[in-house]
C-alpha cells in the first residue's frame, strides 16, 4: 500500500467530512492501493486544532496553515476554510506544488477562482462539487450524453434550502462580505451551475434577482457552533449578502432554463432538485431523495422510478444491491478517490471536479450577481473578471 500524507485547513463541517473520506478511500477504491495518512491539520481556533489531534487523529496540528503546507510529509491538502481564505491558501499549497482539493465556491468571485486556477495550471486539484456523484445524477447524466432523453430543450435546477429559515440562526461568515463573498448566488448556484454544466452544457447568459430576506442576524464568533447555530437574544448584526435569487438561463446548446436557490425558505431544507426535458424523455431528481430519480418517455407517458443500482455511477462501489441507500457522505468518499486516483495517474476510475470547473461555476454566479445589480441579462464571461 502506498502511503500519502493528508494536510487539512479547516476544522468545520466539510474539514471533518473530507478527512472521514480519506479514511474510507482504502476500503472503497481498493484497485488505488493507497493509505491516505492523517499527517498534519490546522485551524484558527484552537480546540478545533485540538479537536483534530485528539479526537480525528491527525499526528500535528496548529493554528497556521502555513505550518501545514510546509510539512514534508504532507503530500495533499484539503482546503475547507471560509471562502474568504481560499485564495490565499490555494495559492500557497500551489506555490509549494502540493495537489488541492477545494471547497466550492473557490474564492469569493470569479476573479479570485480565476486567480486560483492560473496559480495551479499543471497541478492536480478537486473541488467540491459532491452532488455530481449521486448514482442518480451519473444516471440522468448518461442518459442525456447517450441522447435518450433527445434534444435537450429545457432545464430546472432548485437548492431550496431552510438551514437559515430561523432569523436566529448566527450571524456567521456566511452572511457577511468580507469572508464569503455573494450569499447564495456563491454558495448555494455554485453547486446548481456546476450541476448544469455536468449534466446539461455551458449557461452562456444569465438574468438574475435576488434579496435579503432577513436583515439582522445574531453575532457570531468565527470558529464557534455548526454549520446553521442558533443563538438566543444575542446582539445583532447586518446580513450582507442575498438569501434568495432567481435566475432564467440560455444554455450554449440552444435549451433554456431556470435556476432558484435560497438559504431561508421554510420547507425544504437540502432542496437540491434537478429536472432535464428533452423532445423524447425528461428526467428529475431531488437530493432528499438522493437515492431514486424518475424518468419519462414521450411513447409511454407518467414515470418510472428508477432506483440506486449497480448499473449507476459508483453505486456498486457502496452498495451490493438495488434500493439499497447511499448517503451524503459517501458522495464526498467518490470525490476523494477521484482525486487521489488524479494525484496517483490510477486511470479507469473517473476525473475528479477541478478548479476549471469551479472558474466555470463561477463564472455564471458573477453573470447572476452582475444581472441582479444592473436589472440586465448578462453574459457568461470568458475572460478574467
Ligand atoms: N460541498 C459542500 O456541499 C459544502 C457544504 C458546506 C460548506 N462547503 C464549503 O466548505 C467551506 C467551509 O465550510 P464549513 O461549512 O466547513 O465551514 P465551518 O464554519 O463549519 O468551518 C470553517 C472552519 O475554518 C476555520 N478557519 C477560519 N479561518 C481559518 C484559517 N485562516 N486557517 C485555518 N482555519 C480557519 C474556522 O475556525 C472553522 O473551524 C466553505 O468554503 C463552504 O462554502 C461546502
Amino acid at each position: 500500500m502506498r502511503r500519502l500524507g493528508v494536510g487539512l485547513v479547516g476544522l468545520g463541517w466539510m474539514g471533518s467530512l473530507h478527512t472521514k473520506a480519506y479514511q474510507a478511500v482504502p476500503t472503497v477504491f481498493p484497485e488505488l492501493a493507497v493509505r491516505p495518512v492523517l499527517t498534519h491539520a490546522a485551524d484558527t481556533a484552537p480546540d478545533r486544532a485540538a479537536h483534530a489531534r485528539d479526537v480525528l487523529g491527525y499526528a500535528k496540528a496548529d493554528t497556521d496553515y502555513r505550518a501545514v503546507l510546509d510539512d514534508p510529509d504532507v503530500d495533499v491538502v484539503s482546503i475547507c476554510a471560509p471562502n474568504a481564505l481560499h485564495r490565499e491558501i490555494a495559492l500557497a499549497a500551489a506555490e509549494r506544488g502540493k495537489p488541492f482539493w477545494i471547497e466550492k465556491p473557490v474564492g469569493l468571485d470569479s476573479g479570485e477562482t480565476a486567480d486560483i486556477a492560473a496559480a495551479a495550471t499543471g497541478l492536480v486539484t478537486s473541488v467540491g462539487f459532491n452532488y455530481r456523484w449521486a448514482p442518480a445524477v451519473q444516471g440522468i447524466r448518461d442518459l442525456v450524453t447517450g441522447g435518450e432523453l433527445g434534444r435537450i430543450t429545457s432545464a430546472r435546477c432548485v437548492f431550496l434550502n431552510g438551514q437559515a429559515a430561523d432569523p436566529r440562526v448566527a450571524l456567521s461568515w456566511r452572511f457577511q462580505r468580507e469572508f464569503a463573498g455573494s450569499g447564495v448566488l456563491g454558495d448555494l448556484l455554485s453547486h446548481v451551475a456546476d450541476l448544469l454544466h455536468y449534466v446539461v452544457g455551458p449557461v452562456t447568459e444569465v438574468s438574475a434577482t435576488s434579496a435579503i430576506v432577513h436583515t439582522q442576524r445574531p453575532i457570531a464568533q468565527m470558529g464557534t457552533g455548526t454549520h446553521f447555530s442558533l443563538i438566543e437574544g444575542g446582539e445583532l448584526g447586518p446580513v450582507e449578502n442575498e438569501d434568495h435569487a432567481v435566475a432564467l438561463l440560455r444554455f450554449a446548446g440552444g435549451a433554456i432554463g431556470t435556476a432558484e436557490v435560497s438559504r431561508v425558505v421554510v420547507g425544504p431544507q437540502c432542496g437540491l432538485a434537478l429536472e432535464v426535458y428533452g423532445t423524447e424523455g425528461s428526467a428529475t431528481w431531488d437530493f432528499e431523495r438522493m437515492n431514486e430519480f424518475r424518468l419519462s418517455n414521450l411513447r409511454a407517458p407518467g414515470y418510472t422510478t428508477v432506483l440506486g443500482h449497480g448499473g449507476l455511477g459508483d453505486y456498486a462501489r457502496f452498495q451490493p444491491g438495488p434500493g439499497v441507500a447511499m448517503g451524503y457522505d459517501d458522495l464526498k468518499v467518490i470525490e476523494a478517490g477521484r482525486f487521489l486516483a488524479a494525484v496517483l495517474g490510477v486511470t479507469g476510475i473517473g476525473e475528479p471536479s477541478t478548479v476549471a470547473d469551479a472558474l466555470a461555476a463561477a463564472r455564471v454566479v458573477q453573470a447572476a450577481v452582475d444581472s441582479a445589480t444592473s436589472g440586465s441579462w448578462a453574459q457568461v464571461k470568458e475572460t478574467h473578471a
